[in-house]
């Protein structure tokens, strides 16, 4: 179905790229063959690292004409194998268009490069008072070209969206090499198929994003956070809803198991002591621009937290409290993954069935023999499995735990919920996308993806 880069290939790429900006060397290649993903590992065969969306287009006709698969790659951050050249052929890294164009203050928006990184983008626009509100845990190193792919969430999903409320307009490459703008820099858009929010979350299957017009807000003065620990999973679980039916809406609520925290605190070296009754904690911060009125919030959430036996509230008194914090939460990801051998499923529930998901999680865990530790954005309804090798025979860690994850899978759909809340599907989950989908829906999807790819060249191997 596709061809390999021949040395005439590569002699047509470099006519249209300089050939310091065309990897092929293995070591270097080396770099690109996996992701965040557990272990897999797929080398490309070329890595083009281009300037401009002239440089995408030209390489993208090399390969539209001559079959040859392409992988849009971000930082490699992703979780769920979406960057990986499964099938070789050429990845295109964002890295070089990494600038932030244009901070428009009256509009509040901002035109971006892929390869910004997240936080980069969000402190350039609080320096101006601005907030760009979409923080996913890896906000440090993630490109906000890979967020727009992935749909990408976080901490503050809670309140202020996911980057589906942001991105108004993209600038993309299509397989083809055609140059297009999906939509218009406007809040609203009643004019069409909204392609814009079409190219949200799918996964560099139907083009190359190479700039996005975001939406800003003004930036919030105040926040304060709070640390609940609780007694169990589903009392902290239950909490969370509890919270939202009092009125209240949190700029960000965070569940986390005892296990995580306990090693994000070897792993880190902290000096944080944990109530040894506890077995879960929240994360609750609240934000807005009245101190006075914030504090009486944390006094609602304080009484609300009681009614659920919660052990102890730590109020975070200073910037550097709240840092530590929030770090402890953001590093979470990576510590348990420096712990164990694991596989991360990313499920979504509506938020009042967070309690039915935690037991039903655990209940699957002790029939399939693994353990798990939990943590996420509990206020959306968002828990990130880390599924513990720990004890198990190779034999049941490769074959019979998918039928625990089928399980599990099974359990957030009857729930009402899906199988990924803001990780993707990509290469790892998509065996899993027949639960969610029936043939319909997946010939539908599969439609799209032939209207704009017919070759299917770009990121093959992904979603379905
Ligand atoms: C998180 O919430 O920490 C991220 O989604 C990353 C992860 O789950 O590892
Ligand atoms: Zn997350």
């Amino acid at each position: 179905m596709y061809n390999k880069i021949t040395i005439d290939i590569l002699n047509l790429f470099k006519q249209v790229i300089d050939s310091n900006r065309l990897l092929v060397d293995t070591n270097q290649l080396a770099d690109y063959a996996h992701d965040e993903t557990e272990d897999f590992h797929f080398f490309p065969e070329a890595v083009a690292l281009p300037e401009s969306p002239d440089e995408i287009a030209a390489l993208i006709k090399i390969c539209h004409t001559h079959r040859i698969p392409v992988t849009p790659r971000g930082a490699g951050t992703g979780l769920s194998g979406g960057s990986l050249a499964v099938h070789g052929g050429l990845m295109i890294g964002m890295e070089r268009m990494n600038q932030i164009l244009e901070i428009d203050e009256q509009n509040l928006q901002a035109t971006v490069e892929p390869g910004v990184i997240t936080e980069v983008l969000m402190q350039a626009v609080a320096e101006k008072g601005l907030l760009y509100p979409v923080d996913p845990a890896s906000k440090g190193s993630c490109f906000i070209g890979g967020n727009i792919s992935y749909g990408s969430g976080g901490p503050r999903v809670v309140k202020y969206g996911t980057i589906r409320e942001y991105i108004l307009n993209l600038q993309v490459v299509l397989p083809n090499g055609e140059i297009i703008w999906t939509g218009a820099n406007t809040l609203k858009y009643a004019s069409g198929y909204n392609l814009t929010q079409l190219f949200i979350g799918a996964e560099g299957t139907l083009g190359i994003i190479c700039k996005a017009v975001v939406k800003l807000i003004p930036k919030p003065a105040e926040n304060l956070l709070l640390f609940a620990s609780f007694r169990s999973n589903e009392l902290a679980c239950e909490a969370v809803s509890a919270i939202f039916r009092k009125g209240i809406v949190p700029s960000a609520l965070e569940f986390m198991e005892r296990k995580g925290v306990a090693w994000v605190i070897e792993h880190e070296h902290l000096t944080f002591n944990l109530m040894p009754e506890a077995e879960a904690f929240l994360l609750i911060e609240v934000d807005g621009n009245q101190l006075d009125e914030l504090m009486r919030v944390c006094e609602q959430i304080n009484d609300t937290l009681e009614h659920y036996h919660c052990l102890d509230v730590l109020f975070a008194e200073s910037a550097s409290q709240k840092e530590s914090l929030w770090h402890l939460r953001r590093i979470m990801g990576v510590s348990v993954k420096s712990k164990a051998i694991y596989k991360e499923e990313d499920t979504v529930v509506p938020r009042a069935a967070l309690p039915t998901l935690i037991r039903g999680i655990k209940d699957i865990g002790q029939r399939y023999g693994f353990e798990s530790v939990c943590y996420g954005h509990a206020g959306d309804g968002n828990l990130h499995v880390n599924i513990l090798k720990g004890e198990m025979s190779a034999d049941d860690w490769n074959n019979r735990l998918k039928e625990g994850i089928r399980e599990l899978f099974e359990l957030t759909i009857k729930l009402g919920g899906t199988i990924s809340g803001e990780h993707g599907i990509g290469l790892v989950q998509r065996e899993y996308m027949p639960l969610k989908y029936t043939p319909l829906h997946l010939e539908l999807m599969q439609g799209i993806k032939k209207v704009f790819d017919p070759h299917q060249i770009l990121n093959p191997g992904k979603i379905f």
